[in-house]
């Protein structure tokens, strides 16, 4: 079957030092949706056992799909055989997905063997699609002239309003919403906080927030059907 890369952080403390890492429904969503249909490999900075932010974990109990991905013995084998960023091969793969968290904006962000990854998937015009803080792996990205990936995109990813009810976007090292701005993309959002909303811009496809991610694995899905 052909693949699809998840790309998970490997952080698991906030500059305040609080428990932090992938945000489980955001990877768990677009799994069950695309799992049926492609090889799904997980990578990491780090490689191995990417730690899930625990408040990603408290929140299972109303999500069928994140019990069943926590309990799923294949996702458990892909998680503890993660590969690292730095052995991971583009060609292998048809499209490249960041989960969100916390985590994308500590250590992705300013992950250079990410930004050279994220800039191939994008540059070979490959679905290049994150969720939540998940596009906080793409600031680095570039195109063929090296202008972000951003520069005149429509795309959409956690907002400030959002940060602001969350409270903790002082454990991060920037906002989101400010950096996307900053780098010329057109930011959209849901009209109210946590509401649903997937944006589609060429090959570059960006979900809002955790209500997000399912969309993002159906634009993923329909994209390459
Ligand atoms: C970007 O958003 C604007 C405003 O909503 C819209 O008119 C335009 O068609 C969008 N571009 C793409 C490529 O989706």
């Amino acid at each position: 079957m052909p693949a699809i890369l998840f790309v998970l952080t490997s952080a698991s403390k906030t500059l305040g030092g609080r428990d932090t890492g992938w945000y489980l429904s955001e990877a768990a969503h677009p799994y069950y949706i695309l799992a049926p249909h492609f090889t799904i490999d997980f990578a990491s900075p780090a490689g191995p056992n990417p730690p899930p932010d625990p408040d990603s974990i408290k929140d299972l109990v109303n999500d069928a799909d994140s019990v069943k991905f926590l309990n799923d013995e294949t996702v458990k084998s892909k998680l503890a055989t993660t590969k690292k960023l730095s052995e991971v091969n583009e060609k292998d793969y048809l499209a490249i997905f960041y989960a969100g968290g916390l985590g994308p904006v500590l250590d992705l962000a300013s992950d250079p063997t990410n930004a050279k990854l994220a800039s191939q998937f994008y540059q070979a015009k490959k679905i290049t699609a994150a969720v939540c803080h998940g596009p906080a792996a793409l600031v680095k990205a570039v195109d063929a002239s090296g202008k972000s990936i951003f520069s005149g995109k429509n795309l959409t990813g956690f907002s400030n309003t959002e940060e602001e009810i969350g409270g903790k976007g002082k454990e991060i090292p920037f906002l989101l919403e400010d950096a996307i701005i900053a780098l010329g993309g057109k930011y959209e959002k849901a009209p109210e906080p946590w509401g649903v909303k997937v944006v589609v811009d060429g090959h570059l496809i960006t979900g809002q927030n955790p209500a997000s991610a399912g969309g993002v694995g159906r634009a993923i899905l329909e994209a390459l059907m």
